[in-house]
């Protein structure tokens, strides 16, 4: 089972493509975070690890015992890293995308609190118009109109107390930077060349340390690679999949 966790503050249709193309080959499920898309938001403040207990959650419910494949992007990202230290054995792979290990300066933590309250005060569209020229690169807002239109419909269809919830979550949320050293799972790193929010650079150094870990930089792409460059991402993500089916075939042969 291939699951796929979004990103901040989207929902399942940031994996459109992703859906229609592994389909075919998977079980694909895109379970949404609390409170975006149409999942409810809880009734207390959540962190990283309620999310990815929520995971584990949809993986005893569907993957009827069996490890899952975890892919996240960003904030789905931050879930992975959570859900493969404390579930590690219920992993066969793990795909992360435009995303990092590190938890939050002081100075990102305060914008993200600044950000939840301003966004309780003004509404959604106040604060967030404008965030799309932040997560696409500047070849996807020129000539791919139908995906700038999908990510600002997400994004402006958010409702303002999950995106404040999200915002305190991922302020607190836990350094991985250390843990991914002793990561134990095949793992496939996917960074857009031109991301703005994870830069290249810095994902080269952390992807380096996981160990046998693959890098996949497509450069066709910002933050939003899934969307941004889908016929490239879908063939990357398949042949990391498809490797691991054939290695798993070697194993039990
Ligand atoms: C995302 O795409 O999920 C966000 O950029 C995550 C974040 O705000 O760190």
């Amino acid at each position: 089972m291939l699951v796929l966790l979004h990103g901040f503050p989207l929902d399942h249709r940031m994996w459109l493509s992703q859906i229609e193309d592994l389909s075919r080959n998977y079980h694909v499920i895109v379970p949404e975070l609390r409170g975006f898309g149409d999942s409810t938001l809880s009734d207390r403040p959540y962190g990283m690890s309620d999310l990815a207990d929520d995971v584990e959650a949809v993986r005893q419910h569907l993957a009827h015992g069996q490890q899952i494949e975890l892919c996240g992007l960003s904030m789905g990202g931050y879930v992975a890293f959570q859900y493969a230290s404390r579930y590690a054995k219920h992993l066969n792979s793990l795909v992360l995308v435009n995303t990092k290990p590190h938890a939050d300066s002081q100075e990102a933590r305060q914008g993200r609190l600044n950000m939840a309250r301003q966004v309780s005060e003004e509404g959604v569209k106040a604060v967030m118009s404008g965030m799309s020229t932040k997560l696409l690169c500047e070849d996807t807002l020129r000539a791919k109109p139908d995906a700038v239109s999908l990510l600002e419909e997400m994004i402006l269809g958010s409702q303002a107390d999950s995106v404040a919830q999200a915002q305190r979550a991922m302020a607190q949320r836990d350094d991985f930077s250390d843990t991914i050293t002793t990561f134990n799972v095949p793992t496939l790193v996917v960074a857009g060349e031109m991301d703005q929010l994870c830069p290249l650079d810095a994902t080269r150094a952390w992807a380096g340390s996981i160990p046998g870990a693959r890098l996949e930089v497509l450069e066709d792409a910002g933050h939003m690679t899934p969307m941004e460059s889908p016929d490239r991402f879908n063939v990357a993500l398949r042949d990391f999949l498809s490797q691991r089916a054939s290695g798993r075939e070697d194993l039990d042969s």
